[in-house]
């Protein structure tokens, strides 16, 4: 039964459904389908090698290489419509598809320091420009190194409850960050010192322009022949490095146990420029914060000759230098972490 006419009308009716089937007619037969038909281990076009051993001898070699076209016809044209259905198939797909990949992206939001952070990084960096080293002390601190050692005798009223933070029979919190003065001079007998030591202080206090916790900068100098005069140079330095080089200082006379004579530094209002206003209570003045010169008290102390040795010190609030730097009036403002004022600054 095998014979050209047969494989004539297999190539006819495999042209015919390869045809049908990508008409798109709704009873057109599915690819795979035929392939299987005509190209499977037992399809038709096998089907006829199989039935050649029935042909007269001298007939199969021409028939056989006719069945190999036939063959190679068939491979050809299902891999080219297959690789058509593919590329209809993924066009499909994109067309259905919203994502229009032209469209720019959603930028991640850049995130930035803290205005704390700001108001400390940078005037670490100014001291660091001017030879200070930085220093820091412990949070949790034996009572003796944040008052005794300050001369701050044990009847004196910052050592009150109502101010201080016990943690335990005579273990505070510290209260200042002075006591990283008593610290480094116990632990560097050797001079020049110049530190500044940033960090976390807590006083029992809480209203608009304190709170129970918040950041100070201690700053430190200790050597032959330092006065006061090194002190109002160096602060003036940094007056103007912080608020702009027109701000005026002035010093007020002021107690602290630790320094003698003691000053409060203010800056001229940084509102108003001096003229008076809200913020300076009409005084033209703004107060930065407290200094000095080290009181022979407290080197002896710690061990140093106070007869041969001298030093300033000073200390300021970083909440308070941000809030005036950043016109804030609330201190509670900056470590709410409210992203929406955060990001002003
Ligand atoms: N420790 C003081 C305070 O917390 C601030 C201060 C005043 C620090 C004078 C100093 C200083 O180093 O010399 O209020």
């Amino acid at each position: 039964m095998n014979s050209a006419n047969d494989l004539e009308e297999l190539k006819t009716r495999l042209l015919a459904d390869l045809n049908l089937a990508v008409s798109g007619a709704s009873e057109s037969p599915r690819l795979e389908d035929l392939k299987t038909k005509y190209l499977g281990k037992k399809g038709e076009i096998y089907g006829l090698m199989r039935g050649m051993g029935a042909l007269p001898a001298d007939q199969r070699p021409a028939f056989g290489q006719k069945v190999n076209e036939l063959r190679d016809l068939a491979e050809e044209r299902f891999a080219a419509l297959e690789a058509k259905a593919e590329e209809q198939a993924i066009n499909a797909k994109l067309a259905q598809s919203t994502l229009d990949p032209t469209l720019p992206g959603i930028r991640a939001p850049m995130g930035h320091l803290h205005p704390l952070s700001q108001v400390r990084e940078d005037t670490i960096n100014f001291f660091r420009g001017l030879g200070f080293e930085l220093a820091e002390a412990q949070e949790v601190d034996h009572e003796w190194y944040n008052f005794e050692a300050l001369n701050i005798p044990p009847d004196h009223p910052s050592r009150d409850m109502h101010d201080t933070f016990y943690v335990d029979e005579g273990i505070v919190l510290r209260t200042h960050t002075s006591n990283t003065q008593v610290h480094y001079l116990l632990d560097h007998k050797e001079p020049p010192i110049r530190i500044l030591a940033p960090g976390f202080v807590y006083r029992v206090d809480n209203d608009a322009t304190h709170s129970p916790m918040f950041q100070q900068v201690e700053c430190l100098v200790v050597d032959e022949n330092i006065s006061f005069s090194h002190l109002k140079g160096t602060l003036f330095l940094w007056a103007k490095h912080v608020f702009g080089p027109d701000v005026n200082m002035r010093f007020r006379p002021s107690y602290f146990p630790f320094t003698e004579p003691s000053a409060e530094m203010d800056i001229s209002c940084i509102f108003c420029g001096g003229k008076g206003c809200r913020v300076c209570k009409q005084s033209g003045w703004i107060e930065v914060g407290g200094c000095g010169s080290v009181d022979p008290a407290v080197f002896e102390k710690v061990g140093w000759d106070p007869e041969r040795y001298t030093g300033f010190a000073f200390g300021f609030g970083i909440d308070r230098i941000a809030m005036l730097k950043y016109g804030i009036p609330n201190i509670a403002h900056l470590t709410r972490g409210d992203t929406r004022f955060l990001r002003q600054f």
